[in-house]
């Protein structure tokens, strides 16, 4: 059987698969003729948030095809309409990398708050004219308030990790999540009343047609003043240009980001504003979580090839 794997994958779990069957792989930068042209014949195609799986490609593919496996817990890039009405699954990478993104989360609330990247750039062009009793003043986590919004696994670690900062909790999520609530001290509110108590708001939705600019110019104007917005999650889900001059004029403080609108491109206002701890896609970027992402995406492979159920199925 033929899979394809769309751009690449690290070895722990690409290993898996050439041992198995015959693999194709498209490399970097990603290249949809190269997909299209590979795709015919293919049992599995294996993707990532950078390659659009849409029905054009899904038929490209044939009746061959059984699964679209995604290296990356979000999915966003798949029309799972499409894949559920061919009769196909897909799968994701969740869990193996909730930790990994939570903790980058955590770094940069510490990060936007603490000023670590602004006055590391001031020091470094040898702009430090020694230490002053008022200079660089920045804001603790504890005793802030943090709002989540999205309190499933990585929202729900996030709170675990900032047990030990004494934080006070709040959380959206579609669901009451009263187990996770009690487990981790954190209250539900709606949207609006978490913005207007958070002086932390971190983001771990998906992004759906629902959350796509969720936060939005009138949803930022919401924000408690001084706060500081983290998005780990997607960044669609938050309106770049509105985010612009929430940190121009207020309410926010400061962002910490590591998703944007248009990835790779890097929107040239966030980049001007001093503001800003700007990181590329990083949230699982670590060998031991990339490796289980990759043995993850791989056991999803083999076990629809051997006409069993996939570990992490989304269709
Ligand atoms: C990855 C992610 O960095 O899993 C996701 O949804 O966005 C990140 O973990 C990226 O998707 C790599 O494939």
């Amino acid at each position: 059987m033929k899979v394809v794997v769309a751009r690449t994958l690290p070895a722990a779990g690409l290993d898996k698969l050439t041992a198995r069957f015959d693999v194709e792989i498209g490399g970097l930068p990603f290249d949809r003729d190269w997909l299209d042209a590979h795709a015919p014949g293919a049992s599995a195609i294996v993707a990532d948030p950078t390659v659009p799986v849409d029905g054009e490609l899904l038929d490209r593919a044939g009746d061959t095809l059984q699964v679209v496996a995604n290296f990356a817990v979000g999915f966003d890039n798949i029309d799972t309409d499409a894949v559920r009405e061919r009769g196909l699954r897909a799968t994701n990478t969740p869990d193996v990398l909730t930790n990994a993104t939570a903790e980058l989360a955590v770094a940069l609330m510490q990060a936007a708050g603490r000023r670590i990247v602004e006055t590391d750039q001031i020091f470094r062009r040898g702009e430090w004219v020694g230490w002053e009793p008022e200079q660089f003043l920045g804001r603790e986590l504890h005793g802030a308030t943090v709002g989540l919004v999205g309190f499933g696994r990585i929202g729900q670690r996030v709170a675990e990790l900032l047990a030990g900062f004494d934080v006070e909790l709040v959380f959206t999520d579609a669901h009451p999540m009263d187990e996770a609530a009690a487990k981790y001290g954190a209250r539900r509110l709606e949207l609006d009343e978490l913005l207007a108590v958070s002086d932390y708001v971190s983001l771990h939705v998906n992004l759906t047609p629902e959350t796509k600019h969720l936060f939005d110019a009138p949803t930022l104007a919401g924000c408690k003043p001084g706060a500081i917005l983290v998005n780990t999650c997607r960044g669609g889900v938050v309106d770049t240009a509105a985010l612009v001059d929430a940190l121009k004029d207020g309410p926010l403080a400061a962002a910490g980001l590591d998703v944007y609108e248009n990835e790779p491109a890097v929107p040239e206002e966030l980049v001007a504003l001093a503001n800003t701890v700007l990181v590329p896609h990083i949230g699982s970027a670590t060998r031991v979580t990339r490796d289980a992402m990759a043995s993850l995406c791989a056991d999803n492979v083999i076990a629809v090839l051997d006409g069993e159920e996939p570990p992490t199925p989304v269709v």
